[in-house]
């Protein structure tokens, strides 16, 4: 088992697959997999969206191909993700005539999904993010989400209490991305300690780590120490370090087409120069140093294999050609993957 064998005293390695992959099995990725990683999490096919459509209609063929790869596989199963409010269905939250749906009806409704999906996997999901996504850098830290302004604070609280009935074996995460953004650490650790304070069940604490080169390791760092001292295991849950520049301007679909557009925005369209490739493995070798420094990082999980089936290919901008991740788009080990090997 590469990579993942050779960090075993340190920390479990994954990846995020998706349906090409659970769905058909003996390709390159698959090899990839197997060979590389004790853990896997599903890109997709748990999301509400996904798992239930419509009220009351569930959705489970890509979930079940999912647990039975990871079972096939022996591998640490994380589930992705109970509450979030992005991909997830209007139903929950609106009524037909578009109007919020009282507290007492969407906190029965995130109870009946979250029971409902945590019990169909109960003793084969390991670990479930939980709540994805609570916090933001203004103001009280609070994101003003559905679920925050239909039920409150205690949306939080109630759905890691609904997951743990649903299976009390399973670990249970809250999950979030740029947390070494001093506001959202501090946020995070707000809402943490709420659910500790109360008795209520929490494992860890997932950071992102959706990172560009210049993402700053200190603050990464920072980050990483101040949540294991709350007592809880810190998760890597969706590691990728994007190449290409992140703009803040809005890029509209059909600039995406002009020469310019690519120019500024796909400078790497034909192949990532050496130069690069070493700066993407430095960040990489840097980052994973942080990891082993901390005895609290349990699992380290990559958002995906090759690039060629990033997300980051089209986010934040679509139709680019970014080198995130430790295989490239012929499924070859790049430059990162033996920088982070030899650590070791
Ligand atoms: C992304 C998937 O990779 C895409 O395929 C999908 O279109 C959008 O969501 N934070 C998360 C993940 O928690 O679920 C997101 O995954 C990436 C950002």
């Amino acid at each position: 088992n590469g990579l993942a064998e050779l960090f075993q005293d340190h920390f479990k390695v994954g990846a995020a697959i998706s349906n090409r992959l659970y769905n058909a099995h003996n390709s390159d990725l698959d090899t990839i997999v197997r060979n590389n990683f004790n853990s896997v999490v599903a890109v997709n096919c748990m999301k509400s969206e996904r798992i239930q459509p419509d009220e009351g209609v569930f959705v489970f063929k890509d979930a079940d191909s999912f647990v039975k790869y990871g079972e096939a596989n022996d591998m640490f199963i994380v589930g992705h993700t109970l509450v979030w409010h992005s991909q997830a269905p209007d139903w929950f939250f609106v009524d037909e005539a578009g109007n919020n749906v009282s507290r007492e009806v969407l906190i029965d409704r995130m109870e009946k999904h979250i029971k409902t999906l945590v019990g169909r996997y109960k003793g084969r999901v390991h670990g479930w993010d939980v709540v994805n996504e609570a916090v933001v850098s203004e103001g009280d830290g609070w994101r003003r989400s559905k679920w925050y302004e239909i039920i409150g604070e205690e949306y939080v609280e109630l759905a890691f209490q609904f997951a743990h009935e649903a299976d009390p074996d399973a670990e249970l995460y809250y999950n979030d991305y740029n947390l070494y953004v001093p506001a959202r650490r501090e946020a995070t650790i707000k809402v943490v300690k709420r659910l500790l304070d109360k008795g209520i069940r929490i494992d860890g604490i997932g950071m992102q780590a959706h990172y560009l080169l210049d993402t700053p390791l200190e603050q990464i760092k920072t980050s990483v120490d101040a949540f294991a001292s709350l007592g809880v295991n810190v998760l890597v849950t969706e590691l990728d370090i994007s190449v290409l520049p992140f703009p803040n301007e809005n890029v509209s679909a059909d600039v995406g087409l002009s020469i310019e557009y690519k120019e500024k925005y796909d400078p790497y369209r034909n192949g990532l120069p050496n130069e690069m490739e070493q700066k993407l493995r430095d960040k990489y070798v840097d980052l994973f140093k942080i990891y082993m420094s901390q005895k609290a990082v349990s699992r380290v999980t990559f958002w995906g294999v090759s690039d060629r089936y990033s997300w980051k290919n089209n986010f934040p901008v679509k139709n680019r050609t970014d080198y995130p991740l430790l295989w490239d788009r012929e499924f070859k080990p790049k430059v990162a993957f033996h920088g982070i090997c030899d650590l070791m």
